[in-house]
């Protein structure tokens, strides 16, 4: 994990593509005071607000959106979809200064495929979100290319860290990194899902199943924050010898959860692999 120690947040910061993950970054630097900020979208449709500090460009309404928005800028964050990247990368190349850090959020896009669009002078990172992010509570892994120097990674970090929490990898670990924490989210929720709806055959109606299911989760999560305890230690205090919860933890024990968790991970893993082999 990156250290949180006080870095300075870069400015002016470039998003290309201020849709949902573009949207969720740009708003965590905008809470942060970042004094100079561009985002670009496509269409109006979706665009962000314009706020202090911040230039919104429609590259619908303004062939150059793009090229204005990087001029100058100390990071450009690369936030269309993966199918966009190489197109917005052609567009951008002369455009970008001497020293900028390019960092892309495309799932499946390579630095190396990145940094063959680019000019050399210009230094690309990739970075793997995830959807939490939109309200602070996000994690994020960044890599850096194998010359990337620790002041540069900083900085990218300093910008991820707007929305959550920035752990560092090297590249060749972040499909294993995006199917933890970036599909992760999905796991949470599928298992809460199921989790209710075993509620409502219980017989708790919608309202009454969700305000327990999602309640405990809630509640959970906050103790294993506050107490600082691993998850183990926090389950076996709720786990007496031949009590109740003993019998339900068996049952997921039997159908070998760590299992399952194997199997889905190396299944997001695979797949991430087959994208980014086209
Ligand atoms: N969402 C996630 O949880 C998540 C997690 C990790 C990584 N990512 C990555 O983040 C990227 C964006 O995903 P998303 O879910 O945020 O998609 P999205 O909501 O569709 O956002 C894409 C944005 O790019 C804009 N855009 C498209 N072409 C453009 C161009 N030529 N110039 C400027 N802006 C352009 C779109 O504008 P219009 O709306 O006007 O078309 C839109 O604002 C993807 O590469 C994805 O792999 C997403």
């Amino acid at each position: 994990m990156t250290d949180a120690a006080a870095v300075a947040l870069p400015s002016p910061v470039a998003i290309l593509g201020g849709g949902s993950m573009g949207g969720a970054i740009l708003s965590g630097l905008l809470a942060a005071g970042v004094p100079d900020l561009r985002v670009t979208t496509r269409t109006p449709t979706r665009a962000p607000q314009p706020a202090e500090g911040l230039a919104v460009l429609i590259a619908e309404q303004d062939v150059g959106a793009n090229r204005t928005a990087v001029a100058g800028a100390r990071v450009v964050v690369v936030a269309v979809k993966p199918a966009g990247v190489p197109a917005l990368l052609a567009e951008i190349a002369d455009a970008l200064e001497p020293g900028t850090l390019v960092v892309s959020v495309a799932v499946g896009v390579r630095i190396a495929s990145m940094v063959a669009a680019l000019p050399d002078s210009v230094v690309v990172f990739r970075a793997m979100p995830n959807t939490p992010s939109a309200v602070g509570a996000g994690v994020t892994g960044v890599a850096a290319p194998p010359e990337g120097r620790p002041e540069d990674v900083e900085t990218v970090a300093a910008v991820f860290r707007t929305v959550g929490t920035v752990v560092q990898v090297a590249e060749d670990r972040i499909d294993a990194l995006s199917s933890v924490s970036g599909s992760g989210p999905a796991y949470v929720y599928l298992f809460l899902e199921r989790f209710i709806d075993a509620a409502m055959r219980l017989g708790f109606d919608a309202d009454e199943a969700r305000a327990l299911v999602v309640g405990t989760a809630d509640g959970a999560l906050r103790l294993l924050a506050d107490s600082g305890e691993d998850p183990a230690e926090l389950r076996r205090r709720v786990t007496s010898p031949k009590g109740t919860t003993e019998r339900a933890v068996a049952v997921f024990e039997q159908r070998d959860l760590g299992g399952i968790f194997d199997e889905a991970l190396a299944a997001a893993i695979a797949r991430a692999q087959e994208i980014a082999a086209g």
